[in-house]
């Protein structure tokens, strides 16, 4: 995100275009943190993790009052457009807000999730999918050496795109994502002939979700039936959230931030700066939010081939 903060702030001096940052998000606007921001305050962050202008959920932001402070903060501020970044909320937040104060808004779309419609990747998706297999690499010389099964749990809120593509890299026996119903028979069975074949260790990638049952769910229902597995559980939790992003997430956060720029400067309003195929592209926000994006059936029979 804080690259995308230097490439929003650094474009826009550039285009003659004052700047204003807006310190923990909707919270922030109501409550007036804004402050002017200058090049000198976007250097040295391109490679750091989390965001200089820290982050808030803002319950406030949810109600028509709420929103009417922001607009007056703004006002007071002079100021006439909006950039937001972030995922779901902050979309649809923007979407009312938008509407309702004929403001234009642009988003750059920010969360590890990567489960917004429109875009291949969200800023901070790659980083969180490297961390991922870095700690599955790692995890994976217990498992093999003590010839264990492990059951080990991603983020990804309601979306399965983290834990797909950490499993499909990191070579792990199974996945398993909200998008698809689990069929616990078959993972036993994947996991028993991964075992008695050529195999002396099992991962499987579980994506959180109340769908899921997340890691502990899968592992105390082995336990029960097959105890002769005595499966570990790892839950990775917030360290995927951390840490200095890789280049890939640093050019498109670049690339996006300096789009939202151009868009705004082309009088567009009320969408989300995407990435397909490469080539940055607008999306609605109602799109954005609301279409669900496609998991790859490609990806998980691929992970079921390799896995034999
Ligand atoms: O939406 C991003 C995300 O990291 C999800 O993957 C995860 O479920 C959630 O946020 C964690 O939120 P919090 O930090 O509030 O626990």
């Amino acid at each position: 995100m804080n690259a995308a903060v230097r490439a929003v702030t650094r474009a826009a001096i550039y285009n003659g275009i004052a700047v204003k940052a807006i310190y923990r998000g909707y919270k922030g606007l109501i409550d007036d943190e804004i402050k002017d921001f200058h090049t000198e305050d976007v250097s040295n962050i391109i490679q750091q993790g989390g965001t200089i202008l820290k982050t808030g959920r803002s319950d406030e932001f949810k109600t028509a009052e709420g929103r009417e402070k922001a607009y007056n903060n703004m006002q007071k501020h002079a100021i006439d457009a909006l950039i937001v970044i972030g995922g779901d909320g902050t979309f649809t937040g923007a979407r009312e807000f938008a509407q309702e104060y004929n403001m234009p808004v642009i988003g750059v779309p920010g969360t590890i999730d990567n489960d917004l419609w429109g875009t291949d990747s969200t800023i901070g998706y790659d980083t969180a999918l490297n961390t991922i297999i870095e700690a599955v690499d790692k995890i994976r010389d217990t498992a093999s050496s003590h010839e264990r099964l492990f059951f080990i749990e991603v983020m990804g809120r309601d979306a399965g795109f983290l834990a797909l593509n950490s499993a499909l890299a990191s070579g792990a026996e199974a996945v398993i994502i909200p998008e698809r119903e689990t069929d616990e028979d078959q993972l036993e069975e994947l996991i028993k002939n991964g075992f008695r074949k050529s195999k002396n260790s099992s991962i499987v990638i579980v994506a959180e979700s109340k769908v899921t049952g997340g890691a502990n769910g899968l592992a105390e229902r082995m336990r029960k039936d097959h105890p002769e597995f005595d499966p570990r559980v790892t839950i990775l939790g917030h360290i995927q959230r951390g840490g200095s992003p890789t280049a890939y997430d640093r050019i498109i956060a670049s690339r996006m931030g300096v789009a939202a720029i151009d868009a705004l400067l082309d009088e567009q309003r009320n969408i989300m700066i995407g990435i397909v195929n490469g080539e940055i592209v607008h999306v609605p926000f109602t799109k954005a939010i609301k279409d669900d994006k496609p998991i790859k059936q490609e990806k998980l029979d691929i992970i079921r081939i390799l896995s034999i």
